[in-house]
């Protein structure tokens, strides 16, 4: 375990960065790429934690996968074009995401595969993804109420199903569609608003998917079974990793900062919009399509006066990773900002929504925590001098990181434990830091 002392905040700067490539459509882009025919180059893979473990996963079902400098390969067999053995284990690690997308991918394995998690993946839900699949005519066995580990046996005989998915969980929404993919005939999901790059991905791809937008639900048909061929894939910047450095800028002094290339898809750009009705004034430049998605630059300057915010429920799930830091500025915002519906926050790598509610008492600001809301109390004036020990966090990489930016702007001593947590998802970022100008 490695920790990090912050004693001195973050001095003026004025730079041009780029984060690492975004989370949810290197996993998408690996898993699917898996799923075609020939040779995949994927462009500006990130080599975080989560990734590794989706390429390591991949490579165990005898999918060849090179990494070369900035492009990866992957050698697609086709739809179902695993090579099933008996006794295979995936470990995924830290990642949800990867887990609960390939079981969808596993629907039709001849033989148990076992999937096992790190402590914090282990105490995560996988009902919500059993029960669709069992719909489909897979079996699973597990001992703790659907935790990992956990073994699928997929089936020969699948019929494709019609979900209501209810949550606005893009991961149980996207297993679902993988799986449709190799279900004969039309699956049907009805879904609550999230994350929409699995269907971006297949569309951009031609195959057989069709969305229909309805104002809190999209009707999503996937007609499976259909081979499709190999794709070329550029993976821009993740505006989770991005969101970090976007409140540090707001919250120093005299900052500018330039991020170049990040995925701005609506569905995943809900932060923008919380953080600019706040009062912040982010903006995007050379907006681009690329592969089926939404890209610009970022640009962002320090700012003294932030509002505080009744957060409307229809943006949760479209910033759903973004709220701790959300919290930060809010504990900097004048008034009290309220939060609610956001239950599915406990149910992250931590218990978000508890573990911020008690490191923002432990940095003196006030908050009312309820099942799935919080209220913060917010003070324009907030300076911190006193020591202040993040630890026992489940090594939630995005905790990690939200405490180093209010040590960096807040001011106080802070000791941060598990830094290693933040190569899960965004490895390049102490060295960013470095770059902006500060000297751990
Ligand atoms: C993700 C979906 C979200 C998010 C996670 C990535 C994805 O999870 O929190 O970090 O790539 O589909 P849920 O689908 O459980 O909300």
């Amino acid at each position: 375990m490695v920790k990090i002392v912050i004693k001195s905040k973050i001095r003026d700067f004025n730079k041009v960065i780029h984060v690492d490539g975004d989370k949810s459509l290197s996993i998408r882009s690996l898993l699917v790429g898996s799923q075609s025919y020939g040779l995949c180059t994927i462009q500006n893979l990130p080599m975080s934690g989560d990734i590794l473990s989706t390429i390591s996963g991949l490579r165990k079902l005898g999918v060849k996968i090179l990494l070369k400098n900035n492009s990866s390969l992957i050698y697609g067999n086709g739809l179902n074009g695993f090579n099933y053995k008996k006794n295979i284990l995936i470990n995924a690690g830290n990642s949800g995401t990867f887990a609960r997308l390939l079981l969808g991918l596993l629907i039709k394995c001849p033989y148990e595969i076992k999937i096992v998690g790190d402590p914090s993946l282990s105490k995560r839900d996988f009902l919500r993804i059993i029960s669709p699949l069992e719909k489909f005519g897979a079996q699973f066995k597990y001992k703790n109420k659907g935790r990992l580990p956990l073994k699928i046996l997929g089936s020969k005989f699948l019929k494709p199903i019609n979900y209501f998915e209810k949550r606005g969980s893009a991961q149980c929404k996207s297993s679902i569609i993988l799986a449709a993919l190799n279900t004969p005939g039309k699956t049907i999901i009805n879904a609550k608003k999230s994350r929409d790059h699995t269907e971006l991905l297949l569309k951009h791809l031609n195959l057989p998917i069709k969305v229909i937008r309805k104002s809190d639900y999209d009707v999503i048909e996937v007609t499976g079974e259909k081979q499709f061929k190999s794709f070329n894939y550029t993976i821009p910047g993740d505006i989770s990793s991005s969101a970090f450095f976007i409140v540090l800028t707001l919250l120093s002094k005299n900052s500018k900062l330039k991020i170049k290339n990040v995925n701005i898809n609506p569905s995943r750009a809900g932060f923008i919009k919380i953080i600019n009705t706040m009062g912040a004034r982010v903006k995007f430049l050379n907006k681009k399509k690329i592969c089926g998605e939404l890209v610009a630059d970022i640009i962002v300057k320090s700012q003294k006066n932030f509002k505080s915010i009744n957060c409307p429920v229809k943006f949760n799930s479209n910033a759903i990773d973004e709220f701790l830091i959300i919290f930060l500025l809010a504990s900097k915002a004048s008034g009290t900002s309220s939060f609610r519906k956001l239950e599915e926050l406990n149910k992250k790598e931590s218990p978000r929504l508890k573990l911020a509610s008690k490191i923002l008492k432990k940095m003196g600001v006030k908050v009312k925590l309820g099942k799935g809301s919080i209220k913060i109390f917010g003070n324009p004036y907030l300076k911190l001098e006193k020591k202040i020990t993040i630890n026992n966090y489940y090594k939630d990489h995005r905790i990690f990181m939200t405490s180093v930016v209010a040590a960096l702007t807040l001011g106080g001593k802070w000791t941060i434990e598990d830094m290693e947590s933040h190569t899960s998802s965004f490895p390049s970022f102490m060295r960013i830091l470095r770059k902006i100008g500060y000297k751990f």
